[in-house]
């Protein structure tokens, strides 16, 4: 940061959030026939509203949704509905209307449609107009951080010191690193809060993966993302892969290139497949005032007759 102010370059700082969500949820079939994944419900918000409110937490304001065909929903969801506004208030059901106003002013949401979906780093291209010249987050809906966790926070902080693009990274069991892109980090001197990434390759073999730390899905990217993302050709499942342009930029020393990592030692939450989703939902709701006392004693008897 000091050396790009004595440069007198300007720093600018990460307010966009991108939101991929074009994808067809064929995991979650048939329950995603005519609703999104991103609907779905985690205890009684929607895995999106999850995700635009950690956006929020950060400081992020301006949220794009990368969207496609039957996602319609998503609109509607972020927006007012008039009718049930009024019929809540005048039922004094305040809690209720509280909590349907919320999802309406999280932020300042902007929709673009991927039309043919050509894989994550696709989508991200689609962010680039709305985006333009400045560092950005993007949270794939699928990952839910602890809400405890400042994981993006540390992120944006990480990108505005270096100048370059930020991956969020997880050690995972060695099996499991081929569902995730894998990087290969080394030790920034003097740095305890990130780490060099020298290489990520995406979904590899466990005997071919350059280590056990996944990328999970927050990444703050620089702009330069863009350009490199246009020479990208597809990779994996001949899809444009947002972890082939982070390898190109990690390779790079110029401005807006290289790429670190924060490590992310606390809770995530998969809600992309059906047995995580439904972990998620249990353990997010034991913790809440509301519903954890009487569902932790029910698990109790439910763990005794039944397991
Ligand atoms: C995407 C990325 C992958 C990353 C993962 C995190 O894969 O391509 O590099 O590790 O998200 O969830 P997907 O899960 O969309 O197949």
């Amino acid at each position: 940061m000091r050396y790009a102010k004595s440069m007198a370059i300007e720093i600018k700082s990460v307010t966009k959030a991108v939101i991929p969500a074009a994808g067809l949820g064929t995991r979650f079939l048939p329950a995603t026939k005519a609703t999104p994944k991103e609907m779905l419900p985690v205890v009684d918000r929607p895995a999106i509203q999850y995700v635009v409110e950690e956006a929020k937490r950060a400081g992020l304001n301006d949220v794009l949704m990368i969207t496609g065909r039957n996602k319609r929903a998503l609109e509607d969801h972020f927006d007012r509905v008039p009718v049930l506004e009024s019929q809540l208030a005048e039922q004094g059901k305040d809690a209720l209307l509280a909590a349907v106003e919320e999802s309406n002013f999280l932020a300042g949401i902007h929709y673009v449609r991927q039309g043919d979906p050509k894989g994550l780093g696709h989508a991200v291209l689609c962010a680039k107009t709305h985006v333009g010249d400045a560092p950005f987050a993007v949270l794939l809906g699928d990952d839910l951080i602890d809400e405890k966790d400042d994981l993006l926070s540390r992120m944006v902080e990480v990108q505005e010191r270096t100048g370059g693009s930020v991956v969020a990274l997880m050690e995972v069991p060695r099996e499991a690193i081929s569902a995730y892109g894998a990087a290969a980090i080394e030790a920034v001197e003097g740095e305890d809060g990130f780490v060099k990434v020298t290489g990520l390759v995406e979904k590899p073999a466990a005997d071919e993966a350059p280590s056990n730390y996944a990328v999970i899905g927050r990444y703050v990217l620089s702009p330069k993302v863009f350009e490199t993302l246009e020479n990208t050709a597809p990779g994996r499942g001949n899809e444009i892969q947002l972890t082939d342009a982070l390898q190109t930029l990690a390779q790079g020393d110029g401005e807006g290139e290289g790429v670190y990592g924060v490590v992310f030692t606390g809770r995530r939450f998969d809600t992309g497949d059906k047995l995580s989703y439904l972990k998620a939902n249990i353990i997010l709701a034991s913790e809440r005032e509301d519903l954890g006392p009487d569902l932790r004693e029910w698990l109790k008897e439910f763990a005794q007759t039944s397991c």
